[in-house]
């Protein structure tokens, strides 16, 4: 089936897989490529329209990111948002410079409302703003359809060749009416029928994944977490038996994870799959002994986590295929969709496994959002707790324990964090929150209990809201909520007599505490 598809042009700007979520949100499948991706490319696909997103340069400098002028003249729908809108009237004769007063944050927009871009939009709408130039004078043949006070241009278009240009950010949430602005260029500009919806998403997916598959033999590596969780279901649904899941149990899981991976997905689970769970707990903590170093730390778990799965598929033998949860951010950010990008060091498994005997990867998620793989995830039947549980990294609590890892310090750590999740999901902020643990610092410090004088370690609570998980801000806890748990972690938690909260933002913090 030909799918309908927008495609985002990325100059590097910071939302731009913000804008491609939104467009999926209107129900849009859409696409990220480079500005360097060429013309006929482009034009191959079909798109139904094209969008440009901001970037971090000035469009009339030597050397600035540019795309062909001729993409403007394909007869598709274009739309520049803030660096995109600038390029579009540079490049079309409109003139471009240093605005004399540099715009930030919410700023009210008038707007045209008898745009096409601007049906059913307020005429004073508040917009967020991110610019250190702006169009001084729109291109030829263009008409302003939204200004502001320092602003004479925020927004032309000229709509017998279909091109618009927005200076502000439509993608950006403080854009109070920005979804209904993407959603008039999707649908009453470029006459999408918004047929991206996760049911037929994943139907179809387990109709060509069967027809990929036939008959062989398909290995999967299972941690629990999201990803791979709606990938082995999905992998189950299409081929049945001929799938093994194998979870490896590494000792540095979240209480009582192990066992619930293997509830659902064990051989007495809903799903029925050919589970094998390897219990390597001891090995992992032998290897981590005297390690303190947290990117040594990660990369001991990931190798040994690599020589576990090794093993088992050996005893397998030969297998057809081997499933990744890779998901779209993954996708654009090792290099492969747009231009931001990002270095990430955060692998679950370091790498390809290339001595699996198999003959093809199969990536049932390769196109999905995070969010859309937990749609995908709950209309594959997958319990809610499951596929709506906060991020986990691949080395777990390997770097939630500052310095060296133990079994003891594992517990601590587990207990600890249960207690906090109990306690949060009872004050009702599990889901307000975006992310929230416990971690065990290094820091061992006197405290007294009942007439005893304690010698202990010290317990760091964390939680932050994050839109994208690249910044992070603290998350504001009820300080009775605090309190409570600081009770009981002392109180149950053996080995541990102080309880600190995390204020660190991030930067200059990271999410994780290792
Ligand atoms: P940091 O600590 O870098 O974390 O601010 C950003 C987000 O990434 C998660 N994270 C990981 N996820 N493997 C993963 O799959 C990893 O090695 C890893 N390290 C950090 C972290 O939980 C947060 O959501």
């Amino acid at each position: 089936m030909k799918r309908e598809k927008i495609l985002i042009i990325d100059f590097g700007g910071q939302y731009n897989q913000l804008v491609a979520r939104r467009v999926r949100e209107c129900n849009v499948y859409c696409e990220i490529y480079s500005y360097k991706t060429d013309l006929e490319k482009i034009r191959d696909m079909k798109p139904k329209g094209i969008i440009l997103t901001g970037g971090p340069n000035s469009c009339y400098e030597e050397g600035a990111a540019a795309c062909d002028p001729a993409l403007f003249e394909l007869g598709v729908p274009v739309l520049g948002l803030c660096y995109g809108a600038q390029l579009m009237m540079h490049t079309l004769g409109g003139h471009v410079g240093k605005a004399p007063v540099r715009e930030y944050g919410k700023i009210e927009v008038t707007t045209d409302r008898s745009s096409k871009l601007f049906t059913n939009v307020s005429e004073k709408t508040v917009c967020w703003m991110s610019h250190n130039d702006y169009i001084e004078t729109a291109a030829p043949g263009f008409q302003i359809i939204a200004h502001t006070p320092d602003c004479p241009v925020a927004a032309a278009q000229c709509e017998e060749r279909q091109l618009y240009a927005i200076q502000f950010h439509p993608e950006v949430l403080h854009t109070q009416e920005g979804t209904k602005m993407l959603s008039n260029f999707v649908y009453e500009i470029c006459g999408c029928a918004g047929d991206w919806k996760m049911d037929a998403f994943v139907e179809n997916s387990i109709r060509s994944i069967r027809e990929r598959v036939g008959k062989g033999r398909v290995l999967c590596a299972l941690s629990g977490g999201v990803d791979s969780s709606v990938a082995a279901v999905m992998m189950a649904k299409a081929v049945g038996d001929q799938l093994t899941c194998v979870f490896v149990d590494h000792g540095l899981l979240r209480k009582n994870e192990g066992d619930e991976v293997e509830e659902v997905f064990g051989p007495n689970g809903p799903y029925k799959l050919n589970f094998i769970r390897v219990n390597v707990q001891e090995r992992f903590y032998e290897k981590l002994k005297g390690v303190e170093e947290p990117e040594q730390k990660r990369k001991i778990i990931g190798e040994e986590f690599i020589r576990v799965f090794e093993e088992e598929a050996k005893k397998i033998g030969t297998v057809d295929f081997l499933v990744q949860g890779t998901i779209y951010p993954d996708v654009v950010e090792s290099g492969l969709g747009g231009e931001s990008a990002v270095i990430k060091s955060h692998h679950n498994v370091g790498g390809l496994p290339d001595y699996v005997d198999f003959k093809e990867i199969l990536e049932p998620l390769r196109d999905l959002f995070k969010d859309e793989v937990r749609r995908a995830g709950l209309e594959l039947g997958i319990p809610e707790k499951l596929v709506c549980r906060q991020p986990f990294p691949g080395p777990g609590l390997g770097i939630r324990i500052v310095g060296e890892v133990t079994a003891e310090k594992v517990r601590m750590v587990q207990d600890a964090d249960a207690i906090y999740r109990e306690e949060i999901a009872k004050a009702g902020l599990d889901k307000s929150i975006g992310q929230y643990f416990a971690a065990l610092t290094n820091m061992r410090s006197v405290g007294v209990m009942g007439d005893e004088r304690t010698y202990d370690y010290a317990v760091a609570l964390r939680a932050v809201n994050t839109i994208d998980f690249m910044t992070a801000e603290t998350a504001e806890i009820p300080f009775d909520v605090l309190v409570k748990v600081m009770n009981r972690v002392i109180n149950e938690v053996e080995g541990v007599n102080r309880v600190f909260y995390d204020l660190t933002s991030k930067p200059p913090g990271t999410i994780e505490f290792e």
